[in-house]
């Protein structure tokens, strides 16, 4: 790690998709309350998930990244939280029952509050007002009192990570994640084909548990069977928030984000250069990187050196977002950099933020089948390449939205307006996610492609 590095570093650097406090005074108040408060992880648990990071980078197990665009203050409840646990349970379920192979939980949760935008500004009716930039930041509202960033949501983000944090470590290790649950998570698909094809599986399993409990392994004498690790992340985009939170662990005398387990670089924020790049390549925290269209193979070879300089596995993930179509063109360019480099990555993929467009009702949207076509070019190309295709990264939601359009269940762009509640980007809902958990497996398990040959 960096020899010589403090969690400051990045005030010297040019900063992008960051707001402009115009109240010093209430920013340093803020930051120095947030710097005395405990925080969110320990470190154990971040060096924990690097290693579980560096299974997946070798092929032995399977990363499963989900959540909200946005977490929002409005729709903070137990429910909300649980439902997206419930459906990341369900999701993993498949892939190990599928493809045979341990999954890595991490949710876009619990820290997931600052956005960057495409454009600084929003123009309505003829007035301008800054772009919202999520609720750690400002209001969604279209007032200039709303979108004024208020450095005192950065408390309020952090209370809701910590309490958001708390419910998802009672779920994970209190009984609700315990295997011979199965059956009790399906409550709530009671239609479609999937809900059907869930059902068979939770049986199967029933089954092998209860072959399992007669031998005797229980889950009273195999943690493995009662518990699951789940763990957080969020993008590292507002850098007062997260030096606020950066600390020293004890163990290793190296810093920690104290904000996450996981922290990565947005797709606009990677400048080799920048202010999220600094921040980042100090702390010991797994570090994502997103790698958009612009990447290009020096820009990587730069942030994996600079990121990534002991070449430790598990470190750096990957995040290829390129949108359906594009995967060919780009892709296997930057395989080949890594490749290049000898350097130990996990490759993800996000088929979310390439594949977002405007719907003939207006609404922001993505088509599940654009979502679905990304992920099995992602699976083809390292196919082809002999690379490991490491895991997947959704913006998805438990509850029964209707932001994205297509999936089983067929939302179309007239129903979007039904039930669209993301504060930022269009979500998946728990159906659609759990329909791409099964697609996902077959890819893994090879049976897509047996099927295929069928045809
Ligand atoms: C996101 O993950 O919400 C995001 C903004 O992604 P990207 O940086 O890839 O655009
Ligand atoms: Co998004």
């Amino acid at each position: 790690m960096a020899q010589t590095w403090s969690k400051s570093d990045w005030r010297a650097k040019p900063r992008i998709q960051m707001p402009d406090y115009t109240d010093e005074a209430a920013l340093n108040v803020v930051e120095a309350q947030l710097a005395k408060y405990p925080p969110l992880v320990f470190a154990g648990e971040a060096r924990k998930l690097k290693a579980s990071l560096a299974a997946v980078s070798r092929g032995e197990a399977f990363l499963l990244q989900g959540g909200d665009c946005a977490e929002s203050f409005a729709e903070f409840s137990a429910d909300t939280i649980r439902d997206t646990f419930k459906v990341m349970l369900q999701m993993a379920m498949v892939l190990t029952y599928g493809a045979k192979v341990p999954v890595v939980k991490v949710g876009r949760m619990a820290g997931q509050f600052a956005k960057p935008r495409s454009a600084p500004t929003e123009v309505k009716d003829g007035l301008e007002l800054p772009s919202y930039r999520g609720d750690i930041i400002n209001e969604l509202d279209f007032t200039p009192e709303a979108r004024m960033p208020n450095p005192s949501k950065m408390l309020q983000a952090y209370t809701q990570a910590a309490a958001s944090l708390n419910l998802l470590r009672a779920f994970s290790k209190g009984g609700y994640a315990d295997i011979h649950q199965v059956h009790a998570w399906t409550l709530g698909f009671t239609e479609g084909e999937r809900a059907e094809q869930y059902r068979d599986m939770a049986n199967r399993i029933q089954d092998s548990l209860d072959f399992m409990t007669a031998a005797g392994l229980t889950a009273k004498n195999n943690a493995e069977l009662a518990s699951v690790d789940f763990y957080t992340s969020h993008e590292a985009l507002l850098l007062e928030y997260e030096e606020a939170l950066c600390r020293v662990d004890t163990t290793t005398g190296m810093p920690l984000a104290g904000s996450g387990h996981m922290i990565w670089i947005g797709d606009r924020t990677r400048q080799p250069d920048g202010a999220h790049v600094e921040f980042a390549r100090g702390v010991q925290n797994p570090i994502g990187l997103k790698c958009g269209p612009t990447t290009t193979p020096d820009d990587l070879k730069v942030l994996m050196s600079k990121l990534n300089p002991t070449n430790e596995a598990g470190r750096l993930t990957l995040i290829a977002r390129f949108g359906a179509g594009n995967v060919g063109e780009h892709l296997p360019r930057l395989i080949k950099t890594v490749q290049q480099e000898g350097a130990n990555v996990v490759w993800t993929c996000d088929p979310m933020h390439g594949n977002t467009i405007k719907s003939s009702t207006g609404y922001k949207t993505r088509p599940f089948e654009s979502v679905l076509r990304e992920v099995r070019e992602f699976f083809a190309i390292h196919k082809s390449e002999g690379t490991v295709p490491g895991g997947v990264h959704f913006e998805m939601t438990g509850k029964d939205v209707t932001e994205c359009t297509g999936g089983v269940r067929a939302v179309t762009d007239e129903d979007l307006s039904d039930r669209y509640h993301t504060a930022c980007d269009p979500r998946l809902n728990a159906s659609q996610s759990l329909e791409l958990a099964f697609l996902v497996a077959e890819e893994l398990s090879g049976r897509a492609e047996a099927k295929r040959a069928v045809l």
